[in-house]
């Protein structure tokens, strides 16, 4: 029996497919810059038909890419060519709300966005928040251990774990759900699948560790003259707010291509170079008072502040910020790269990395923005083909030399694959091999994201 038969048995006809025009939507990744040909993408509805199909790829020694949401920026969801890709968008479901503990278990498959609306009418909320929360999957989440928004308050992905269900490569099953607070039997296996990007295992379900929904939120965007006070005035309101959950810097460039291509106006009449955009919530008390009261003590322009403390007050600024993602794809396909640095060295990697893209080529244009709180910066280049890394290669060249990191919330995929060992080192990737090599001998998780394929 040829393999696509073996697994239209294991999830039904209309579940494997193989017609390109079904699987097109599989195949090319959401900036159109990754894509490549599946011998056919599967969606299992359940763990035991996730194992048969492992394993019946397993047997046949064919590749498999797991895919969540496809909202991944550096190519690990994708096909390479000639893999299946198992689909986890059937794996949904909220079970086990514990509204006491304060958890809640989550089919792998489940969009971001259900789950918020569900644990948020029990009070809870979900401790990483991002732009994608419609389409992203939580196991899409921890496989990249996302980031987002709400880091400085609740950490990554990583940090929302209490447990998980995934299958290895030879079918068995890893479960241990429901998770606890303290749990120190032996290695954090859950630990490894967050940033494990699909390369050791298809996490099929997650317990997840819940924070309290707040009832009262504020956000303001301040317009300053450089990224040097906008680094200085996020670390002033850090330390003066303990209500802060989240802080964003974006360009006067940036806020151009979103009041082009979304509806929406900018933050104040006067136009600014760089803006930074707090927010701040908090279970018990209005934190609105107390955000004002240090922006005064910033000394803020006036006539570049705006806060808002209503839901859609609150929506649109943020929108100025959320929507850079969507605006610059609508521009071209971009190189993306999200890297992180020593705080301190933050303004200096937003001033330089235009003018390291401009020495190589004169035409691309170069966005960024990011989460400034925790020193992620998301440079975006439009302009160079799809495989032209010159310019990425400069900018990452830029970050190493800053002391910084090449992954900060994305992963590595395929895009960065080069830069793992210049970036962790010949002993940490040749660590890491050997962990893939043990969990996933025939090499069939993933072939291509994080390591070179054997
Ligand atoms: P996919 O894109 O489907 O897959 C991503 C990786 O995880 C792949 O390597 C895949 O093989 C693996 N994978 C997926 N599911 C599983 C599984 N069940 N088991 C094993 N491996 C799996 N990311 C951030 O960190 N912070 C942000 O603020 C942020 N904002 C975004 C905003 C927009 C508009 C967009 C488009 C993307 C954004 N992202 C952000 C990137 C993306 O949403 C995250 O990387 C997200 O975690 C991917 O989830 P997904 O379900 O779409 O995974
Ligand atoms: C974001 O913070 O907006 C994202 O991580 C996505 C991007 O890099 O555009
Ligand atoms: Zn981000």
């Amino acid at each position: 029996m040829s393999l696509t038969d073996a697994l239209r048995e294991i999830v039904g006809e209309r579940h494997c497919l193989t017609d390109p025009a079904l699987r097109a939507s599989y195949e090319t990744d959401w900036t159109r810059r990754w894509s490549g040909t599946a011998l056919a993408v599967v969606r299992p509805r359940s763990t035991e038909e996730v194992v048969a199909v492992l394993r019946a790829c397993a047997d046949a020694g064919v590749g498999v890419v797991p895919q969540g949401g496809n909202t991944g920026l550096v190519g690990g969801s994708v096909p390479r060519g000639g893999q299946i890709v198992l689909s986890t968008l059937r794996l949904t479901g909220i079970e086990d709300l514990d509204t006491d503990a304060g958890e809640v278990t989550v089919g792998a498959g489940t969009a971001l966005a259900a789950v918020q609306a569900a644990v948020r009418e029990a009070g809870w909320d979900v401790g990483v928040d991002l732009g994608a929360r419609d389409t992203a999957t939580v196991g899409g989440m921890v496989a990249t251990n996302a980031g987002g928004v709400n880091v400085l308050r609740h950490g990554p992905m990583r940090r929302q774990m209490l447990g998980f269900e995934a299958v290895r490569p030879d079918g068995s099953i890893l479960r241990r759900l429901p998770g606890m607070q303290k749990d120190n039997t032996g290695y954090d296996l859950g630990g490894l699948m967050a940033g494990s990007e699909g390369t050791l295992a298809v996490i099929t379900r997650v317990r997840l560790r819940l924070v309290p929904r707040l009832a009262h939120r504020a956000v303001a965007v301040l317009g300053l003259a450089d990224p040097r006070s906008a680094v200085d005035a996020a670390g002033r309101l850090r330390r003066a707010l303990a209500s802060v959950l989240a802080l964003e810097l974006f360009t006067d460039d940036g806020l151009e291509l979103v009041m082009r291509h979304a509806t929406v106006s900018p933050p104040f009449a006067s136009r600014r170079p760089v803006y930074l955009l707090v927010e701040v919530g908090d279970g018990a008390t209005d934190p609105t008072d107390d955000l004002v009261g240090t922006l005064g003590a910033l000394d803020a322009d006036d006539d570049a502040v705006a806060v808002a403390s209503d839901a859609a007050g609150r929506h649109r600024l943020w929108q100025l910020r959320e929507r850079h993602t969507e605006a610059i794809n609508t521009e071209g396909v971009p190189h993306k790269l999200d890297v992180s640095v020593p705080i301190d060295r933050y303004a200096e990697l937003v001033e330089r990395a235009p003018s390291v893209v401009a020495a190589l080529d004169g035409t691309a244009r170069t966005i960024s923005y990011g989460h400034v709180g925790d020193g992620n910066l998301h440079v975006s280049i439009l302009g160079p083909a799809a495989d032209d890394e010159a310019t990425d290669d400069a900018v990452l060249e830029l970050v190493l030399e800053l002391g910084g990191s090449v992954a900060a919330e994305h992963g590595i995929g395929v895009a960065k694959v080069d830069w793992l060992v210049r970036d962790r080192g010949v002993e940490a990737v040749a660590a890491m091999r050997a962990i893939k090599d043990a969990w996933d001998p025939g090499g069939i998780l993933n072939p291509g994201v994080l390591f070179e394929s054997r």
